[in-house]
C-alpha cells in the first residue's frame, strides 16, 4: 500500500472538500469540428471511472483539456473544488492530477529504478540531482515501494529499453504515483497489451490506494469495465450514456454502438 507523502497537494487539502473533478458543459473545438461538445461530469475523491469510446468519441482532448495541455472553448473544469479552467498544466500537477500518455515518454537509456527514482526527485522539494542516490536516503525505499505496485521489482535494474511492452506501461503507472497524487489519468493503459499483461494491468489499478481517483481511458471494455465503478460513454464528443460497469455492459445502445462496427 502506498501512503500520500507529505506534499503540496496534501498541504492544499484546505480545497479538496466536494468532488475530485467536476466539469461543466466543457467544450473543445479544432476548426468546425467539435471534439467534445458540452462535457459535463463528476468524479467523487477515491472512485475509479472509466471513459468509454471508439476512435475520435474525444477521449483523449477530453483529458487534455483535464490536464491544461490544452484549454476548452467554454465551460468550467474544478479539481478538488477549484476552478482550474484556466492554469496551465503544472498548477493542476500541484494540486495532485497526473496522467498517464497513450504513447510512452519513458527514458529508454535508463533503468527502471533510475526512471522512478527521477520521477520522486522531480517532485520532492529537495534538489533535482543527476548524482546516484545514496543508500538511506528515504526516496530509495519510495522507488522501491513504486517498482514494487507496478510488479516490476525483478526487473528493478533492467534499462527501460529492454522491457517488455507491458512492463514499459506498468513503469508509467509506477511514474504516476510518484509524488502524492490524488487524481490520475490513464490513456489507454491496456492498448497493444497482451491477456497475460492485461490481467496485470487489472490487478495493479484495482490495488491502487483507495483514496487515489482515476479515470480510465479505455478502447476496449475488458479491462475498463473490471476497474471502475462508474462508465461513461462517449460519442462524437459527447456524453451518451452514464452507468454502472453492470449497466453499461447490458445496455442495447451500448451493446448496438460497440458490436453495430462502429466500434474500431
Ligand atoms: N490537435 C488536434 N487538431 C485537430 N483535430 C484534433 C486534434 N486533436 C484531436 N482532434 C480531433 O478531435 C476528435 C477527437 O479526437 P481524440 O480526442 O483524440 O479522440 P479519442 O481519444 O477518443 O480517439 C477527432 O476527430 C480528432 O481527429
Ligand atoms: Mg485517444
Amino acid at each position: 500500500m502506498i501512503e500520500a507523502g507529505p506534499d503540496t497537494a496534501a498541504r492544499l487539502g484546505s480545497v479538496s472538500s466536494g468532488n475530485a473533478l467536476d466539469l461543466r458543459g466543457v467544450t473543445r473545438m479544432f476548426g468546425a469540428l467539435a471534439a467534445i461538445a458540452d462535457v459535463t461530469m463528476t468524479v467523487r475523491p477515491g472512485e475509479r471511472c472509466a471513459v468509454l469510446g471508439s476512435n475520435g468519441a474525444g477521449k483523449t482532448t477530453l483529458f487534455n483539456c483535464i490536464t491544461g495541455d490544452i484549454l476548452p472553448n467554454s465551460g468550467t473544469i474544478r479539481l478538488f473544488g477549484e476552478d482550474v479552467t484556466r492554469f496551465p498544466p503544472h498548477e493542476r500537477i500541484r494540486r495532485g492530477l497526473r496522467r498517464t500518455y497513450q504513447i510512452s515518454l519513458l527514458f529508454g537509456g535508463l533503468t527502471v529504478a533510475d526512471n522512478v527514482d527521477l520521477a520522486c526527485r522531480g517532485v520532492s522539494r529537495w534538489r533535482f540531482s543527476l548524482l546516484r542516490p545514496r543508500r538511506g536516503d528515504p526516496l530509495l525505499a519510495r522507488t522501491d515501494e513504486l517498482i514494487e505496485a507496478v510488479h516490476l521489482t525483478r526487473a528493478r535494474g533492467r534499462l527501460v529499453s529492454e522491457l517488455f511492452y507491458g512492463q514499459q506501461r506498468q513503469l508509467e503507472i509506477a511514474l504516476a504515483l510518484a509524488g502524492a497524487p490524488r487524481f490520475i489519468l490513464f490513456d489507454e493503459p491496456a492498448a497493444g497489451l497482451s491477456p497475460t499483461e492485461r490481467r496485470e494491468l487489472i490487478e495493479i489499478l484495482t490495488n491502487l490506494p483507495r483514496h487515489i481517483g482515476f479515470i480510465i481511458i479505455e478502447h476496449d471494455m475488458d479491462v475498463a469495465l473490471r476497474v471502475a465503478e462508474s462508465v461513461s460513454m462517449m460519442h462524437n464528443g459527447r456524453v451518451f450514456k452514464e452507468g454502472t460497469p453492470a449497466e453499461i455492459e447490458n445496455d442495447s445502445e451500448v451493446q448496438a454502438l460497440y458490436l453495430g462496427g462502429a466500434h474500431g
